[in-house]
């Protein structure tokens, strides 16, 4: 299948044949948090700090399936107006429900409409997520391109797509099924994928990866047939994601997965590589990581929409009079160990603590230090450093 529109009418049908995600619909707000789908904390992320006011916030997600995420960008940011659109009118309505159902439907809106079309909406949008979807698009670089231009100056991006070396044995396993399936016959696909990893040998390199990393998530037919029998995929790799990103005329403002991107992680124990490594210009940097852990099966990132305002603290004196204000995306506060935004483990002092806990974004830094016994600056750095507290120098 060639043509745009056939494309994009394949798509569809998949996705109301098995609407994605197939998570069950449940009463109230969803557990936990993903800090992405939290504008402060993906600001604070992205460009080192929080907005004192913002405006009102108009969030959209694009391609939000059966709104899981939809449900926690509403949740998250709880005096935003959330958009959701898609193409699958099954999934938009299993979203439309779960947000009744978790007390959020006064502030978001659905619409069946492809977000080559998103500029029908005639609204701009702070932030706009989009998981999984530019690279089921027939011309991703197109969709970039048109989530770009509702995007409002100074607003995010956060984009997910695929990444080519984790999925090759998926890959090979979809060219399979698609030789295999009737054209269109996405439930065929689905029996004939599952029969193939039952009966093929144990020690397959396909089958091993589907038992070693994705059964559990594809006991689910939903989840297997958007793995396998899907009727358009790009995969990225860093070099082709690079030109994806300047096709969106976007500014790249980091992975937000950021641990795997870390040198360290793989050259700590040979320091001169090390050094070379960390010469190298940042792509390259990418690149590097990308081809000694192939294991990464996607790419996840912010995107800006200049002008810009980067801050990282390192002023004192505006740093002094900058708000402080404890992130919410942690767990086991209060306490002093903790799970911080990204669900790791961290351990904070009784100053620390302290410091945390009298930050409710009323207090400056330089009050905070003030009635804190033995708080110092390090310790505010220390932990806006590890994203457990947000500051707003403006
Ligand atoms: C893998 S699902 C991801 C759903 C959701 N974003 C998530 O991460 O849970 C991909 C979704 O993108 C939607 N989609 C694909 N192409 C689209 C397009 N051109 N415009 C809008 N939605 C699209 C599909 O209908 C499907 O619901």
């Amino acid at each position: 299948m060639t043509d745009a529109a056939g494309i994009t009418q394949a798509v569809r049908d998949l996705y109301n044949i098995y609407p994605f995600p197939p998570d069950p619909l449940t009463a109230g707000a969803p557990p936990g948090y993903n800090w992405r789908w939290s504008v402060p904390a993906a600001h604070h992320f992205a460009l080192g700090w929080v907005p004192r006011d913002w405006p009102e916030l108009h969030i959209l997600d694009a391609g939000c399936g059966t709104g899981v995420g939809t449900d926690y960008l509403a949740h998250l940011n709880p005096t935003a107006q959330v958009i959701g659109i898609d193409l699958s009118e099954t999934a938009l309505a299993i979203a439309q429900e779960r947000v009744a159902r978790s007390g959020v439907a006064q502030r978001v809106t659905f619409h069946q409409l492809s977000l080559m079309d998103v500029q029908q909406l005639s609204q701009q949008f702070q932030y706009i997520n989009c998981v999984g979807v530019l690279h089921h698009l027939p011309d991703p670089k197109a969709g970039l391109q048109a989530l770009a231009s509702v995007l409002a100056p100074g607003g995010l991006l956060h984009v997910f797509v695929y990444a080519l070396w984790g999925r090759w044995e998926i890959r090979l396993m979809q060219k399979a099924i698609r030789l295999l399936q009737p054209p269109g016959d996405y439930r065929a696909g689905v029996a004939i994928g599952r029969q193939l990893f039952a009966h093929l040998p144990a020690d397959n390199r396909l089958v091993r990866r589907e038992r070693e990393r994705w059964a559990w998530d594809n006991r689910q037919d939903a989840v297997f047939a958007d793995m396998y029998v899907h009727p358009q995929e790009t995969d990225y790799t860093v070099e082709t994601l690079f030109d994806l990103i300047a096709a969106g005329g976007l500014e790249f403002l980091g992975f937000s997965n950021p641990r795997y991107w870390q040198l360290e992680r793989l050259l700590a124990p040979m320091p001169e590589l090390l050094q070379v490594a960390q010469s190298l210009p940042r792509q390259k940097q990418y690149e590097l990581v990308e081809a000694l852990d192939p294991e990464l099966t996607h790419f996840e990132f912010f995107l800006g929409r200049p002008p810009l305002r980067r801050w990282d603290a390192t002023d004192e004196t505006l740093l002094l009079g900058a708000l402080a204000v404890r992130s919410p995306c942690m767990m086991g506060w209060p306490g002093r160990s903790l799970l911080d935004y990204d669900y790791q483990p961290v351990d904070i002092t009784p100053v620390q603590q302290e410091l945390l806990a009298q930050a409710t974004g009323t207090t400056t830094v330089a009050q905070l230090i003030a009635q804190v016994p033995g708080a110092t600056v390090a310790d505010i750095r220390d932990l806006y450093q590890r994203q457990l507290l947000w500051l707003q120098p403006w």
